[in-house]
């Protein structure tokens, strides 16, 4: 019995940092699917003796942390999947983009691993599941493997509500907010140097968490508005301050987490001084890490790459992406 998904990652408008258990953010965060960042997964499930055993293969090898990392999650569902208990599952699995790119492959292969497996799941149990609850459950598996996970199985935008169990997805925006692209400026390929574990834990105590929450749930409501209006400049503004905050929240918080580097704050300094001479629609965003993503609309995407590679990072690393449609079964 066998099951392949692409499943992609995606880029957060609004931040999620900060959670309770089990899993459960303690804000509101959106997020764009990407399209050409993908995991490509396939698992394949032997019949077993009286125990679980996993066999994980990235890019044909052999993986010990990732295959630990899904075997403790496993253990944890298998009281929905009780078929884990007597299964081998031999899991091959792939990206389209590179390691520590400034891209969340956790989103994208913990959203292919819960759908991997409810596909394996229908087939056991012989019967299948509506579309709409199908990525219901999808989103709430893979929520638990990895919060941010839980958004890419929606096509476009994605919304996942503070303190819900699963994303929903998020269609009422003008067509202009269907068409951006996603240009990532590679400042640093290496692995950041704080886990995703590690950096909502420094919430617990942080000063400053009581309003950033508040501060988080406003924003949501700003972003839905300039999005629902296409109103880009509206959008730029919130999206800005909230890639801003969340490398704000890591400086401040005890010990201190710096994952900008110079590079970062200068790109982030000479784009809006090009915006402002040349009055282009494009906004950037900053995940944990260095990395500038490039957020614009597709009929300026001629002109920003063309200045990207003539002028701002000539002759340096760019990853170009877009909006998406979500996850494809195989
Ligand atoms: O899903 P996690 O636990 O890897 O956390 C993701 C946190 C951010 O990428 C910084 C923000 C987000 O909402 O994706």
């Amino acid at each position: 019995m066998k099951a392949t998904w692409t499943s992609p990652s995606n880029i957060a408008l609004i931040k999620y940092w900060g959670k309770k258990i089990p899993q459960l953010p303690l804000n509101s965060s959106i997020s764009l699917t990407l399209k050409n960042s993908v995991t490509k997964m396939t698992i394949e499930r032997l019949i077993s003796k009286d125990e679980l055993e996993v066999n994980f293969l990235f890019e044909n090898r052999e993986n010990a942390k990732f295959s630990k990392k899904i075997y403790d999650y496993l253990l944890t569902i298998t009281n929905d999947f009780p078929w884990l208990m007597n299964s081998k599952l031999v899991i091959k699995t792939e990206n389209t983009f590179p390691h520590s790119s400034g891209i969340a492959s956790s989103a994208s292969s913990m959203s292919a691993l819960a759908l991997c497996l409810l596909s394996i799941d229908e087939e056991i149990r012989d019967q299948k599941f509506s579309n709409e609850i199908f990525f219901d459950k999808a989103s709430y598996y893979a929520r638990l493997a990895s919060g941010s996970a839980c958004r890419s199985v929606f096509p476009a935008i994605a919304l996942w509500k503070k303190e819900s169990e699963l994303a929903t997805s998020f269609t009422d925006v003008d067509p202009l907010f269907l068409t951006l692209r996603d240009s990532i400026l590679i400042v640093d390929e290496k692995e950041k140097d704080v886990s995703s574990r590690a950096g909502h834990s420094l919430m617990e105590n942080h000063p400053y968490k009581n309003s950033r929450y508040l501060d988080a749930e406003n924003n949501l409501e700003k972003l839905k508005n300039a999005m629902r209006e296409g109103d880009f400049t509206r959008f730029t503004e919130v999206v800005e301050h909230e890639a801003l905050s969340l490398h704000a929240l890591m400086l401040t918080s005890t010990p201190s987490v710096i994952l900008l580097k110079p590079e970062s704050l200068e790109l982030i300094l000479k784009i809006r001084e090009w915006r402002k001479t040349k009055n282009i629609p494009v906004a950037f965003t900053i995940d944990a890490g260095p990395n500038i993503h490039l957020l614009y609309p597709e009929y300026v995407s001629h002109t920003v790459k063309e200045y990207l590679d003539k002028t701002l990072w000539s002759g340096k690393k760019i990853i170009h992406d877009e909006m998406g449609q979500g996850p494809v079964k195989l």
